[in-house]
């Protein structure tokens, strides 16, 4: 028997849960987690909300109420839509939970005893205006690496890189929207270039990560590892255990991960058995298994080993670390600041738990960002779920009814075919239990549906409803191939759909427990209980109805949005500094490492110009060849990823999509912009 500890990211206690949340580190969990039940292993499967640091604090600060009553109130609420979609955590805690802070204490001054963390008096932005000074998610600019707007002082979400805030090219105050002021204050940093070399070697035993997440690390060990604040001035964390650090709290990403822990002794206290956690912790032979999104990286191959190499108690590492792409919704980035997102507890209340599984699974962001749509929510319910695998049992199940009085018994020989038929599901099944063992969703869906359309097909073939009258024990065989391909589908199938597929297997009257194991057991006689409908059909009105919810709130934002606050007036003799020319790209390529940078060269009217351009997320390099454009050429030439960029290019923004700008008839290459 194997033992594993599973996570989902804990998840900020500062909003609802989301579609995102649930294709990016719940959904997936969970389906590993009752395979791995199936199987008969050891499974603990722990999370909870992430309670502290800047982004509860801002949305209590928002709310004018305290952070514990927002985390409170979001804890609850992600509890319920986890009991809507039927993932069950054995543990869903929360880090403002009693015994966390001691831990989290405990963890720091471990890495401070054994010499991993040092002090340091450094500059930091301080809101002057509000006297406070700003972490994190407290400020927000010009993303150093990719040059996207809205990074915030801990990361950027566009190239997911992590931020020191005081990089921040253009920063501003989210308290006061002011420019903020620079200000010493004492922090604690750990130091990571120690542990280089450990990492390396721990990292190199991890051949059998997903590319992504490897590739993700190793970029970031050759770029090299840098000291990381672990602590910050705010009044909402676990308190520095050390004296006179009043108005100092652990960062959040220091203390999150630990909630694992916590989370796991938790459940041990609830048990009775408050030892219990050491089994999985304390157990080398425990493999811990992090389910997040890529944001999350980082934090879970890096800073986290990190922090739980140097403990005094002798706690395991990840063992594997599955992340997820993100989840794109009708095309679009989700957003939750937009509203651009369907929330769980929105979805439970027209649609069952079970289909969002499905469709989520299918569409699983496991390798690439994937997309929901509402369009493709219905036809995969519809034209797949329902008349693929819903349609096998009840064409069976009715059949049977109809005919043998819903008894069928094994045939005492099975005919070539069906012998060939349930060989090929054999297959299927071994190669859907590889899926579901390496986070493969979306194959394993694909490949359970693939045995339902061998059934159906079987079925068509087979005739029964012709050999009934001729040959009455053809057409049982038929039934009973088929019902045990429907055994088999409640098995296989259920660690996607669990409760539609606990239901067929009550239906057709097989007694032995679902467990991977028992799939191999001949079913000798089926008695089909009832017969009821495993899905219902989306009607598509009902996916209008879901798309104008979404269309309103956009547009609700819209409206929002315009109240967008302007810049203050400038004279013209501000306006008549700017040098703009229209210029010509005469090479364009790719900045290596960035998806979004484009290296140009261009001739401003006489002379050429290197420039590195923000757009190569919507442009690709030979699109925009030879194009005239209008460029700010006097801007001071500022060194982007290593490259002097000598001019900016103009570019409206929309959505998130940039559209560069063209004149409107040829105009020669120099030509002023005035
Ligand atoms: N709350 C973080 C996020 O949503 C994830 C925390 S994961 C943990 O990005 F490991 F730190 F708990
Ligand atoms: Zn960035």
């Amino acid at each position: 028997m194997e033992k594993y500890l599973v996570t989902s990211a804990l998840t900020y206690a500062n909003g609802k849960l989301h579609i995102g949340h649930i294709a990016g580190s719940y959904l997936n969990a969970d389906i590993f987690v009752r395979y791995q039940k199936l199987l008969g292993n050891d499974v603990l499967y722990v999370g909870g909300s992430d309670d502290y640091g800047t982004p509860i604090s801002l949305k209590a600060e928002e709310e004018n109420v305290s952070p514990q009553e927002i985390v409170d109130k979001f804890n609850k609420s992600m509890r319920a839509d986890l009991k809507g979609l039927n993932i069950q955590l054995d543990n869903f805690s929360g880090t403002s939970h009693q015994n966390h802070i001691k831990d989290s204490q405990d963890f720091f001054t471990d890495l401070l005893d054994a010499g991993y963390i040092i002090k340091k008096k450094l500059k930091q932005f301080y809101d002057n205006k509000q006297k406070r000074f700003l972490s994190d998610r407290y400020v927000e600019g010009i993303c150093p690496f990719c040059n996207a707007e809205g990074a915030r002082g801990d990361q950027c979400d566009n190239c997911g890189k992590l931020i020191n805030a005081m990089e921040l090219i253009n920063p501003i105050s989210k308290l006061s929207g002011e420019i903020p002021i620079i200000k010493e204050t004492t922090h604690w940093y750990l130091e990571l270039p120690k542990f280089e070399a450990e990492l390396r070697e721990w990292l190199n035993s991890k051949t059998y990560w997903k590319d992504n997440v490897r590739n993700f690390v190793l970029g970031w060990l050759n770029e090299g590892l840098k000291e990381r604040g672990i602590t910050r001035d705010l009044n909402w964390g676990v308190p520095i255990p050390l004296e006179n650090t009043e108005g100092k709290v652990l960062y959040v990403w220091f203390d999150a991960p630990i909630g694992y822990i916590t989370s796991t002794k938790e459940w041990a206290e609830k048990l009775g058995k408050p030892e219990r956690w050491k089994d999985y912790w304390l157990d080398k032979d425990t493999k811990m298994i992090h389910f997040l999104g890529k944001d999350n990286i980082p934090f879970h191959t890096i800073i986290w080993p990190a922090m739980l190499l140097k403990q005094k108690v002798n706690y395991i590492l990840p063992h594997d670390v599955p992340a997820n792409e993100y989840l794109n919704l009708e095309g679009k980035k989700m957003s939750t600041s937009r509203n651009w997102t369907v929330w769980v507890e929105d979805y439970l209340r027209y649609f069952d738990g079970e289909y969002l599984r499905y469709v989520l699974a299918v569409n699983a962001p496991e390798t690439k960002d994937s997309d929901f749509s509402w369009e493709d929510f219905r036809i995969r319910i519809n034209s797949e779920l329902n008349n693929v695998l819903g349609n096998l049992a009840n064409r069976t199940c009715v059949f049977s009814n109809k005919y043998f009085d819903g008894k069928i018994k094994r045939p005492t020989e099975l005919s070539g075919l069906s012998v060939k038929t349930l060989k090929t599901v054999h297959e299927l099944v071994e190669d859907i239990g590889r899926s579901y063992s390496n986070y493969q969703v979306r194959k394993a869906t694909k490949q359970f549906m693939d045995i339902a359309r061998i059934g159906n097909k079987y079925f068509d073939e087979t005739q029964p409803w012709k050999e009934i009258s001729t040959n009455k024990e053809k057409a049982s065989e038929t039934l009973y191939v088929c019902l045990d391909i429907l055994r088999i589908l409640s098995i296989v199938a259920s660690p996607i759909i669990p409760i539609s597929m606990k239901t067929l297997h009550d239906m057709i009257g097989v007694e032995d427990k679902i467990n991977w194991d028992n799939i191999k057991n001949e079913t000798f006689a089926f008695f089909i209980n009832y017969v009821k409908r495993l899905f219902r059909k989306i009607d598509e009105k009902e996916i209008k109805e879901q798309i104008e919810i979404l269309k309103k709130t956009q547009e609700r934002n819209m409206k929002e949005e315009k109240i967008v606050e302007h810049k203050s007036q400038i004279d013209y003799d501000d306006f008549s500094k700017l040098e703009f020319r229209i210029v010509k790209i005469l090479e364009a390529q790719r900045v290596k490492k960035s998806n979004k940078l484009l290296h140009l060269k261009v001739n401003i009217g006489g002379e050429e110009r290197t420039v590195i351009a923000g757009i190569g997320k919507d442009y690709k390099p030979e699109d925009i060849i030879g194009r005239k454009v209008p460029m700010l050429i006097n801007l001071k030439p500022r060194s982007v990823m290593g490259i002097e960029s000598q001019a900016m290019i103009l570019a409206a923004e929309d959505e998130g999509k940039l559209s560069i700008l063209y004149p409107d008839r040829d105009v020669k290459e120099g030509s002023e912009i005035s």
